[in-house]
C-alpha cells in the first residue's frame, strides 16, 4: 500500500527534524518545509493527505496557510501545532477548517494519535462520497430504466441533476450553423445574453474535445470572461450529453461558488466526475431506448404478420385481433394505464389467439356450435398460446394476460377457474374488448350485433363474465365518444 503523504510546515529545523524521523519510521511518507509560502509551493506541485503545521512562521504564517488551501480547494487536511500564547490563533485555525491543533510542547505519540484521528476521518468521509455517489448512479440508474419515452427519461434524469447537484441553474446546448444554441435553459442566470453566449462557446468547446469541463473562476478557469461579465463567484460543470431527442448536446450546470454550504458551493472535482458519469449514463439509456423502441416496431409488425397467417386459417374471425387490440388499447386509456402497460397490453391484444394455430380447421370454422368434445379442444387455444409465447422472452410480462383471457369474472371461465381480481387486471381489460368485439363482428355462428345491443349484453354480464367496472368504464368511454372509429369500425364489421 502507498504510504499516506504528511508535510511538515515549522521554522524550528530541529522541531522539524524530529518529527520527520519520528513519522518516517511510523511508515508516513514525509517532506518538510519552513514556512507557508514553500508549503504552498510544495502543495501546488504535489498532493499530501495532511499538513502539520506551527502557526507563527515568517513569510506566510499556519492561519494565512489554510486559508490559502481552502481557497485554492487542495485536498489536504491540517492539524496546527502552537505554544500557549498563540491558543486564540489555533480556534480561528480551527474555524478556517483546520481538523485538529495541538499544544506545543508536544508529546510525539499525543501527534500520532492525532495524525492516526484525522486519516480515519478522511477514510470516513472518502466513503461516504464514493458511496454516495454510487447511491446516486444506482438510483438514476433504476429510474432511467422505468422510463419508456424520451421526454419522461429526460425529465427523470434533469430531475435526479438537480436532486444531486443542486445547481441554481441549468442548459442544454446542442449544435446549430456550426456553433452551438440553447435548446432549453433552466433558471434565470442564462437570460443574461453575454452570458448565454459565454456559455454557448464554452459548450462548443466541450463538445469538440468530447470532454467535460469545470469552469471555476476562483482558481483562474474562464477568470477574464467571467469577470467582464460580471460573473465572479460562478462555478459551472459542463459535459457531453449524447442522444437526447437525436440530439448530441452538452449539459451545464451552475452554482453560486459563494455560498456558504459547501454542499452548495463551487463544484469540485468529485463533482465533475459524477456529474460525467450522469451525463454517459443519461445518453446510453435514451440510445437505449431508442433501440428498444425500434425493436418493438419490427416485433409488432413481425406478430401482425404471424397473427395474419394464423388468423388466415379461421376466415370468420379475420381481423379480430387487430380490433381486440384496438378497443384494448381505447379501453386501457379510458382507465388511465401508463404507456407501459398500454404497450403490454396492445401486445397481448394482438397475441391472445394465437394459440388457435393448434386448434384443427373443421373445428375453427364450424358453422355450428361445438359438441363438448370440441369445445375441450378449442379451451386449450390460451395453453397453446402461453407455450409459443415462452419461447420469446421480450414477451414474457404479456404471457398470463394471454393465457387468462378466457376466465371469467365469477370464477367459471378457464383454463385456471381464477376469480375477480386474482385475474390480471390486463387480462380483464383484454376480456372485456374480445367479447365486444365477437359481438360486433360476424362469426360463424352469429350475426353481427350494433355496438349498443352488445354493450347490453356486456352490462347483463357484469360481475359475471366480465369486471363491472371494467365494464363501466367501456360504456362511458363510448358514451364520451359517440362517434368513435373504434365503435362505428366494430359496427360496421357487421
Ligand atoms: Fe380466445
Ligand atoms: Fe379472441
Amino acid at each position: 500500500m502507498q504510504s499516506q503523504r504528511i508535510l511538515l510546515v515549522d521554522d524550528e529545523p530541529v522541531l522539524l527534524e524530529v518529527c520527520r524521523e519520528g513519522l518516517i519510521e511510523k511508515g508516513y511518507a514525509v517532506q518538510t518545509a519552513n514556512n507557508g509560502a514553500e508549503a504552498l509551493d510544495i502543495l501546488e506541485r504535489e498532493p499530501f493527505e495532511l499538513v502539520i503545521s506551527d502557526i507563527r512562521m515568517p513569510r506566510l504564517g499556519g492561519l494565512d496557510l489554510i486559508k490559502e488551501i481552502k481557497h485554492r480547494r487542495l485536498d489536504t487536511s491540517v492539524i496546527v501545532l502552537t505554544g500557549y500564547g498563540t491558543i486564540e490563533n489555533a480556534v480561528e485555525c480551527l474555524q478556517q477548517g483546520a481538523s485538529e491543533y495541538l499544544l506545543k510542547p508536544f508529546d510525539f505519540s499525543r501527534l500520532i494519535s492525532k495524525i492516526e484521528k484525522v486519516f480515519e476521518e478522511r477514510r470516513l468521509k472518502r466513503y461516504d462520497s464514493e458511496v454516495g455517489g454510487l447511491l446516486h448512479i444506482l438510483s438514476l440508474e433504476r429510474e432511467l430504466s422505468m422510463e419508456l419515452d424520451e421526454p419522461g427519461l429526460l425529465k427523470k434524469f434533469l430531475h435526479h441533476v438537480k436532486k444531486t447537484f443542486k445547481p441554481t441553474a441549468m442548459a442544454y446546448f446542442t449544435p446549430r450553423n456550426g456553433g452551438m444554441d440553447p435548446f432549453f435553459t433552466l433558471g434565470s442566470f442564462f437570460k443574461e445574453p453575454g452570458t448565454l453566449r459565454w456559455f454557448e462557446q464554452m459548450a462548443g468547446s466541450v463538445a469538440n474535445s468530447a470532454q467535460p469541463r469545470l469552469v471555476d473562476p476562483a482558481n483562474g478557469v474562464g477568470s477574464n470572461v467571467t469577470k467582464q461579465l460580471g460573473l465572479v463567484g460562478v462555478s459551472a460543470m459542463a459535459a457531453p450529453l449524447n442522444a437526447f431527442y437525436e440530439k448530441d448536446g452538452v449539459l451545464v450546470v451552475v452554482r453560486d461558488a459563494r455560498s456558504e454550504n459547501p454542499r452548495t458551493s463551487a463544484f469540485g472535482l468529485s463533482d465533475l466526475q459524477l456529474f460525467t458519469i450522469f451525463a454517459a449514463h443519461a445518453g446510453s439509456a435514451a440510445g437505449y431506448h431508442r433501440s428498444c423502441r425500434r425493436i418493438q416496431r419490427m416485433n409488432v409488425e413481425f406478430i401482425t404478420s404471424y397473427v395474419q397467417a394464423v388468423e388466415a386459417k379461421d376466415t370468420y374471425t379475420k381481423g379480430h385481433s387487430e380490433r381486440v387490440r384496438d378497443i384494448s388499447l381505447q379501453l386501457g386509456q379510458a382507465l388511465g394505464l401508463g404507456q407501459a402497460q398500454l404497450d403490454d397490453l396492445g401486445a397481448a391484444a394482438l397475441l391472445h389467439d394465437i394459440g388457435k394455430i393448434g386448434i384443427p380447421d373443421e373445428i375453427l370454422n364450424k358453422p355450428n356450435a361445438l359438441n363438448f368434445h370440441e369445445q375441450k379442444i378449442m379451451r386449450r387455444h390460451p395453453v397453446i398460446a402461453r407455450d409459443i409465447l415462452a419461447g420469446v422472452k421480450s414477451l414474457h410480462p404479456i404471457l398470463p394476460v394471454v393465457y387468462h383471457h378466457h376466465e371469467r369474472y365469477d370464477g367459471l371461465g378457464y383454463p385456471d377457474g381464477l376469480s375477480g381480481e386474482a385475474i390480471p387486471y390486463l387480462a380483464r381489460i383484454l376480456q372485456v374488448a374480445d367479447g365486444f368485439e365477437a359481438m360486433t363482428s360476424n362469426r360463424a355462428y352469429q350475426q353481427a350485433r350494433d355496438a349498443h345491443e352488445a354493450l347490453d349484453i356486456l352490462q347483463a354480464g357484469a360481475g359475471k363474465q366480465w369486471d363491472p367496472a371494467i365494464v363501466n368504464a367501456w360504456a362511458q368511454a363510448i358514451e364520451n365518444d359517440k362517434s368513435s372509429h373504434v365503435t362505428s369500425k366494430s359496427a360496421a364489421a357487421g
